[in-house]
């Protein structure tokens, strides 16, 4: 399908959504069930990437799944058995429920047969795409970048720039050797853009030692890349842990001078593909609900309160018999 540039107010049509990977961290949940479909409240991760991506205004979302992995794609069917019992009850809030991945973009299934990477499973995208594309945007469903609208900064970085634009935030010393780190320069002064949140990249460094990290300036998994992204996949091997990575063929188009900038989010970010940002991420999405955030709220405080005895007792006994 071939949509005019008009319906993509950011010029993005293509997103990619990687979802092939291992999951190795939520074992073993995902020995059954794609990380991906586990539920932040009621909602699949990949339904709020979805939900990200519609906003955007992209139409097309092509999610990389392992063959093993297809019931990622089953949740943006249209499930007519269920919609008919659920409207024949008077369920229709739970209809909308049902509808609603299926009505936000067309999804678009590109199969991983191996976890090469990925930068190999943003690679094998580019056979979906149309001629006409020169720009898609790379969504991890891993991360939840809240509020909604880094994409549409970063479109516009890219509309003043040219080149990819990438989106990071800002961490504590101590966090960055969990992350990629970027290596940043100052935009020219006359630039429009605010120097604050936009910088140029000169380079990148994987999980570095807090001593030799470049800036605290990290990668999230928000990417607005080139289409020139694709010739460069296939022009880098394997690197860390024998994957194609995809910030080595970042790496590559810097050192060829394309243009790599980023934007500074500042606002939250949840990682979900572990449990110790997945948990927050509920909390926090739950405590917002409308229906479960009340009780939530009371039920931490009783949690929090009888752990904090608990570690009191605790200390009590420890100080009685020394
Ligand atoms: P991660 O490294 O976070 O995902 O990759 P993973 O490999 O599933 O995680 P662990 O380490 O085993 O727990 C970032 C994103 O890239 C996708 C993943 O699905 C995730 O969304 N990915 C990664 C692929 O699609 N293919 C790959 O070969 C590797």
């Amino acid at each position: 399908m071939s949509l005019s540039s008009h319906e993509h107010p950011h010029g993005v049509k293509t997103v990619i959504v990687p979802a092939a990977g291992m999951g190795t961290r939520f074992l073993p949940a995902t020995k059954t069930v794609p990380k991906e479909l586990l539920p932040v409240v009621d909602t699949p991760g990949i339904e709020l990437i979805a939900e990200e991506a519609a906003a955007l205004g992209a139409s097309r979302m092509a999610v990389i799944v392992a063959p093993n992995k297809q019931e990622v794609m089953r949740h943006f069917g249209q499930f007519p058995n269920l919609v008919e019992t659920l409207s024949e009850r008077g369920k229709d809030e739970q209809v909308a429920k049902v509808q609603r991945a299926n009505q936000l973009i067309q999804p678009v299934a590109v199969e991983q047969a191996k976890p090469l990477g990925l930068g190999h499973a943003v690679g094998l995208a580019e056979s979906v795409l149309d001629d006409d594309e020169d720009v898609v945007a790379v969504m991890l469903p891993d991360d939840l970048v809240m509020p909604f609208g880094v994409l549409e900064k970063m479109a516009r970085v890219r509309a003043e720039l040219g080149g990819s634009v990438l989106c990071a935030v800002n961490v504590s010393p101590e966090e960055v050797s969990n992350y990629g780190v970027f290596d940043v320069e100052e935009i020219a002064a006359d630039s429009d853009l605010p120097a604050a949140r936009v910088k140029r990249v000169v380079g990148m460094v994987e999980k570095p030692d807090v001593d030799d990290a470049p800036s605290t300036l990290v990668a999230t998994g928000r990417y607005l890349l080139d289409r020139a992204i694709f010739d460069a996949l296939k022009r880098i091997t394997p690197g860390k842990g024998g994957e194609i990575q995809l910030t080595d063929a970042i790496e590559l188009m810097i050192t060829e001078g394309h243009p790599v900038h980023i934007v500074v989010h500042e606002g939250k970010r949840h990682d979900l593909g572990n449990p110790a940002g997945y948990i927050p991420a509920c909390v926090d999405f739950g405590l917002s609900h409308p229906t479960y955030g009340p009780a939530l709220r009371k039920a931490i405080t009783e949690i929090l309160a009888e752990h904090d005895a608990a570690e009191h007792d605790a200390g009590e006994a420890v100080r009685t018999t020394s």
